[in-house]
């Protein structure tokens, strides 16, 4: 028997979901247990239709819950609980039936709703048909969890239970899971495919505030929403990546480094310290001007006296610094937040900053761009302009971070 798993006291809920494969989820749950983990099941109806429970609770020593609305059980330990008091969700088998109700949020019985309330790591053994694998829909499904943060494991090659059907779609083995499992708990795991890994990436993000005495000061209009996005999502696929990110009302993006600041010429030093770097993304939405003397004491307001005269200065452009730099990242690219002549204006950038690529959004106030969550954007290149449709803004990061990575892949 195996000793000091890193399964050893750890509390999977184990979700089978119906199809053939389950029969092999009873040998999962006994190698589980061997590990020294405890293993509370779920069942789908379709589960039961191929094994009772009462094998499954047998071998997991342990209540096998199967309702939603369970009077019984919704006392005694619920959803939600369930969905939390575990260490790691496993789901074998993971039906395409599964897949698509968790790819969409779905939540009609017990897995799929402790699938949705979950915040532990999930790991999905899937199992089906290799047709049913092979479909678009599934495909779609798979990428989208895998976005979602869900770990595969499997689905291997071979025969099928169906007479004479072969090719991918059946669950991996059991020791393999169990790998899978022991992988993720000590975070080990490979999640999605990371192709940035071993990048260095710079973001900026949010607006500048250029003071004009301690309590006043100049900024643009920007949430931050679409730098964070991005610096996320490129953090998602392996990328090393600093945020250098103004004063904005947003958390910080999970697995990134933070710098924060607050004027444009802090802005550019951080920039600048985070170099080398192999791309960096300007997203912020710096001031362009700040106040040449800013007072170091509250401007009075006098009655009777005209208003102080503002000398304004100008900033450094980040971006056009950066792109003529001596560390010059391999891939620079601007964002133009424009209200007119979008793509004239991306051109220009395109050239006279030193970008390789410059992201064009329209944000005249009647897109609600602006602090909203959505965006639209053109990609301007040398090649040529392409422009996306309307999508979320974390989409935008998403597929930004991946064109990203295939250019520096060239
Ligand atoms: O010239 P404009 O401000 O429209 O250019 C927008 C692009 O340049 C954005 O990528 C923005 O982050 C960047 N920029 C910068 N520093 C500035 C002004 C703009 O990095 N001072």
């Amino acid at each position: 028997m195996p000793h000091a798993s890193p399964l050893a006291g750890k509390r999977i809920l184990l979700i089978l979901a119906g199809g053939i494969a389950v029969y092999k989820s009873l040998d999962l749950i006994r190698r589980l247990r061997e590990r020294g983990a405890q293993v509370r099941p779920i069942m789908t109806e379709g589960a039961q239709a191929f094994v009772t429970p009462l094998a499954v609770g047998a071998l997991a020593a342990d209540k096998v819950f199967t309702e939603l609305f369970s009077r019984e059980d919704e006392q005694d330990v619920g959803h939600i609980r369930l969905a939390r008091g575990c260490d790691l969700v496993l789901i074998a088998p993971a039906t395409a039936n599964l897949l698509a109700k968790m790819a969409q949020g779905l939540a009609d019985d017990l897995a799929s709703t402790v699938l949705l309330a979950t915040d532990r790591p999930v790991l999905a053994a899937p199992a089906m048909n290799p047709h049913m694998w092979a479909h678009p829909a599934t495909r779609r499904n798979v990428a989208r969890m895998v976005e979602d943060g869900i770990r595969f494991v499997g689905p291997g090659r071979g025969e099928m239970a169906e007479r004479g059907e072969a090719g991918e779609g059946r669950m991996v083995e059991v020791l393999e899971i169990v790998a899978a499992a022991e992988a993720l708990v000590t975070g080990t795991a490979p999640s999605a495919p990371q192709p940035l890994k071993g990048r260095k990436a710079v973001v900026t993000s949010g607006p500048t505030h250029e003071p004009i005495d301690p309590v006043r000061y100049i900024a643009n209009r920007s949430s931050g929403k679409q730098g964070h996005a991005i610096a996320a999502a490129l953090a998602r696929l392996g990328a090393e990546v600093t945020l250098v990110s103004g004063p904005v009302t947003i958390p910080d993006p999970a697995g990134v480094r933070v710098v924060h600041v607050e004027q444009a010429r802090d802005m550019l030093a951080a920039v600048e310290a985070a170099l080398p770097a192999d791309l960096a993304v300007f997203v912020a939405a710096v001031a362009d001007w700040r106040v040449a003397d800013a007072a170091h004491g509250k401007i009075k307001k006098t009655p009777g006296e005209a208003p102080p005269p503002l000398q304004l200065t100008e900033n450094p452009d980040i971006l056009r610094t950066i792109g003529h730099h001596g560390q010059r990242p391999r891939l620079v690219v601007g964002f133009a937040a424009e209200t007119d002549d979008l793509l004239a204006n991306a051109r220009l950038k395109l050239a006279r900053k030193g970008a390789d690529m410059i992201v064009a959004n329209d944000v005249s106030p009647e897109t609600g761009v602006m602090g909203g969550a959505r965006n639209s954007v053109t990609l301007v290149t040398d090649a040529g302009a392409e422009a996306w449709p309307e999508m979320d803004k974390d989409e935008v990061a998403h597929r930004l971070a991946e064109r990203l990575a295939k250019l520096l892949a060239e």
